[in-house]
């Protein structure tokens, strides 16, 4: 079984307080939503594989370390997640980006697929799939189900906000899939929503309502 990681460092704690408040203007909440993501990947990528160089100092020759030039790809899902993208990058500039669209249907609150295009060496590269929310967790599970499709075969999820409800679905598609979240609410209302949540990440950070 892969790990769940819930942040629970005092910056993101903050960061997610003025997330949530429904007085926070566009503005704010997409610069939260780059900071998180900063601190997310910061915890995300801290596996990742190092190799020995010697680097040579104004003093003397030292023994260090340096990234094994390891292939990575963001994966946003569209649209809430392309405001994670940016901070993301911050951390691993290198990496390559894929982007899913998906909707979630009101009714029946499953994910609609209406765009899907990756890097086209996405099985070689290790996989941040970024999204701020995960409620039924329904579209995190279907984006991670297409780039698996695709071969990709080490994926992490990086969110903001998930519902109980949320990880234990993707825990259950997904068992070999790191998740790591900022913060776990309490539990999703009758139309899907997170509570206590922030609303509708994509709205408030693309100001649409
Ligand atoms: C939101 C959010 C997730 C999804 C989470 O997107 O960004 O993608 O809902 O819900 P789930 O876990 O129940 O699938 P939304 O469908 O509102 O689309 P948008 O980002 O384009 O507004
Ligand atoms: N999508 C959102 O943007 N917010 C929620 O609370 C649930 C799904």
């Amino acid at each position: 079984m892969a790990k769940t990681m819930v942040m629970d460092h005092p910056l993101v704690q903050h960061k997610v307080s003025i997330l949530r408040d429904v007085n926070t203007g566009t503005k704010e909440f997409k610069e939260l939503v780059k900071e998180l993501a900063v601190l997310i990947t910061y915890e995300a990528t801290r596996d990742l594989a190092l190799k020995d160089v010697q680097v040579q100092t104004p003093i003397t020759m030292a023994e260090c370390k340096m990234l094994d030039g390891k292939k990575m790809a963001i994966v946003p899902i569209l649209r809430a997640g392309l405001g994670m993208v940016e901070g993301v990058q911050t951390l691993i500039p290198a990496a390559k980006i894929g982007h899913i669209g998906l909707y979630r249907d009101p009714e029946t609150l499953n994910p609609v697929e209406y765009y899907c295009k990756m890097p086209p060496d996405i099985a070689e590269r290790d996989v941040f799939v970024v999204d701020p929310m995960l409620a039924t967790g329904g579209s995190a599970s279907d984006a991670i189900k297409l780039i698996k499709d695709r071969g990709a075969t080490k994926i992490k999820f990086l969110g903001l906000l998930a519902a109980p409800e949320g990880l234990e679905r993707l825990r259950n598609d997904h068992p070999d899939v790191d998740i790591y979240v900022a913060a776990l609410d309490s539990h999703l209302n009758d139309h899907g929503y997170i509570v206590p949540g922030l609303g509708d990440a994509g709205d408030r950070i693309f100001g649409t309502k």
